[in-house]
């Protein structure tokens, strides 16, 4: 267990966990499960930046609980709520003491997301948002962080960030290294087959929500963006019917050889309906686990109790060492 590397990833409980969540993150996890020590959290500081109080609450069981259906096994990962261990804030706020304005504002998620608002509409918490991150992953040690491409740039802060600390203050942190779609597959928004599915995107009709009822699953790719063409040429499909393809060819675990021989040729509304079932098919059992574990949301805190409990002592660690190397005086007792 000691010398397996460490592993921490994040989901914000906003949003709409969808099929790209789960074919280019959940389910990697689930399957390299056994070969890391895991840290699996949902990141619910992270979202307090624009929600209602009921919904983050039920947000935040709900992707804990997609988790879980998804196939982590808490006994062998830790699955913890980022704010059950209050190192991550109080981590957050010394790392923020190490970070130069400059590199925030470099971030071009932070730049695509305040461009919007005015300076007086801005938290924040929204622009200080990948220190938040930094301390997530720091405070575990962790080796590997498996995020999509849109959080490489943050990684890297965090990696820097770690090496700015280490350099100035002493020998701390572990230099963590992303692990982006190694092994997961990249899923397009159906209705716009250039851009990723995407959870916070104002149309629905783009992505498949892990918890949508099987006639939506079904509408949702009856309308999906296909080619020009009418029929399925695997060869030269364009950006649309190669995503269709792609997300048969993951749900189905099948080759290429296989996959010729199911879709070559067939027309594009047999392979939306194709598709469809085959999706319909793969959640169907997750949806079943997820709406057992939301029926209990006692017996699901409990879980998530036990999570936080494994995560602290690991947390406490980390947090002790950095406020002993800063000066901090221990509280006496
Ligand atoms: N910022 C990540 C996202 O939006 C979520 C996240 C927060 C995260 N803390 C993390 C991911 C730590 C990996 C590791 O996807």
């Amino acid at each position: 267990m000691a010398d397996r590397p460490v592993v921490f990833s994040g989901m914000q409980p906003d949003g709409e966990l969808h099929l790209g969540n789960l074919l280019g993150a959940l389910r990697p996890w689930v399957e390299e499960q056994h070969l890391y020590h895991n840290y699996f959290c949902v990141v619910d500081l992270h979202a307090l930046t624009r929600q209602e109080p009921q919904r983050l609450t039920e947000k935040t069981r709900e992707v804990a609980a997609l988790y879980l259906a998804a196939g982590i096994d808490p006994q062998r990962s830790t699955l913890l709520v980022q704010s059950h261990v209050k190192e991550h804030a109080e981590l957050a706020w010394v790392l923020g003491c190490f970070t130069p304005m400059g590199w925030l504002e470099r971030m071009t998620q932070f730049k695509d997301r305040s461009r919007k608002l005015s300076s007086e509409r801005i938290g924040t918490g929204l622009f200080s948002y990948p220190v938040l991150m930094a301390a997530d992953i720091l405070l575990y040690r962790a080796n590997l962080v498996p995020v999509g491409e849109d959080q490489r740039q943050h990684l890297e802060l965090t990696r820097n960030l770690a090496a700015r600390f280490n350099r100035l203050v002493g020998e701390t942190f572990v230099i963590p290294e992303p692990k982006i779609g190694a092994l997961g597959a990249r899923v397009m928004a159906l209705d716009d087959p250039q851009s990723k599915m995407s959870k916070s995107a104002d149309s629905e009709a783009g992505r498949v929500g892990l918890l949508d009822p099987p006639d939506r699953i079904r509408a949702k790719f009856r309308r999906a963006t296909t080619d020009s063409g009418s029929a399925v040429d695997i060869e030269n499909a364009g950006p649309g019917v190669a995503n269709l393809l792609e997300i048969y060819r993951t749900l189905t675990g099948c080759d290429l050889a296989q996959l010729r021989s199911d879709l070559e040729g067939v027309g594009y509304g047999r392979l939306k309906e194709t598709v469809a079932e085959v999706t319909i098919s793969a959640l169907l059992p997750i949806q079943e686990r997820c709406r057992d574990l939301l029926a209990d949301p006692r017996g699901l805190d409990q879980i998530l109790a036990q999570g936080a409990e494994r995560a602290r002592p690991t947390a406490a660690a980390t947090m002790g060492e950095v406020r002993e190397k800063l000066g901090l005086l221990p509280a006496a007792g």
